[in-house]
């Protein structure tokens, strides 16, 4: 829907309908993952009618894709509202074929569910848009295994997360609380060399390898507006 790629238009429809869905129909379903960490829900809440476009860095490369098409059944995991759906329907696929899944829901296009326990079939999906989302889990390889089941041989995944350099200490220092339990996860997904090896011998071509190239993080003071991302599109081979 050509509609969707004017970011007024797409951000007012997010927030208008998160303001009825939410406050007027009471709508809010939230739910816990034993794979999460206790301050997820909470966290991403107070960011419920965020937009945020950075999803563009996996839905462009992907949409360029010769196999993807607007037919290609779409999963999005952890879209927080219907904003990524939206971005992914601005470039030409079928929004009856795209599906969310979050902790947190309040539409009938995200389903309400866990990354790590998927309700959906083997080989369901053509597409995976996994943005943002992997550094809630404190097990990412259960969490890319559970993506490749519900992902046809064949399909694709494409995966982002935020690049830091900042320590457990630099981080609380600047939310005044750590969104990772470092005791539950070791190593931070940071690099897409990381996010390939999670497929192990699942993983096939890698249609697109950004990793971070100017490498800028926020401070432990302060969040910086162009902070760098890391992401990846594997193929997925069964
Ligand atoms: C930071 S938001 C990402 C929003 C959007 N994709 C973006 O890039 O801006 C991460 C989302 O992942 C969801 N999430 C975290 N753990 C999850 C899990 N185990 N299963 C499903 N969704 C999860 C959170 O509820 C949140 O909505």
């Amino acid at each position: 829907m050509e509609i969707y790629k004017i970011r007024r238009i797409r951000t007012l429809i997010v927030k208008i309908r998160i303001f009825v869905l939410v406050k007027l129909g009471k709508r809010l379903k939230t739910m816990n993952s034993e794979n999460a960490f206790d301050v997820t829900v909470m966290h991403n809440l107070k960011g419920l009618y965020h937009c945020n476009d950075r999803v563009k860095l996996l839905i462009k490369p992907l949409t360029a894709i010769e196999k993807v098409n607007k037919n290609s059944k779409v999963l999005i995991i952890g879209p927080r509202n219907e904003h990524d759906l939206y971005l992914m329907a601005s470039e030409g696929i079928k929004m009856s074929n795209i599906t969310g899944l979050d902790l947190i829901t309040y539409s009938s296009r995200i389903k309400i569910g866990d990354m790590h326990e998927m309700e959906f079939a083997d080989d369901t999906f053509d597409v995976v848009v996994f943005g943002w989302t992997l550094s809630y889990s404190s097990q990412p390889e259960k969490a890319i295994q559970e993506i490749v089941r519900v992902t046809k041989s064949g399909g694709l995944v494409a995966v982002g997360v935020e690049y830091t350099n900042l320590s457990k200490e630099d981080s609380e220092s600047l939310l005044g609380y750590s969104i990772q339990e470092h005791e539950k996860l070791q190593d931070r997904i940071n690099s897409t060399k990381q996010i390939i090896n999670l497929f192990g011998s699942n993983g096939g071509k890698v249609y697109f390898d950004h990793d971070a190239p100017l490498k800028r993080s926020h401070t432990s003071k302060e969040k910086i507006q162009n902070v760098s991302n890391v992401a990846a599109i594997v193929e997925v081979i069964k």
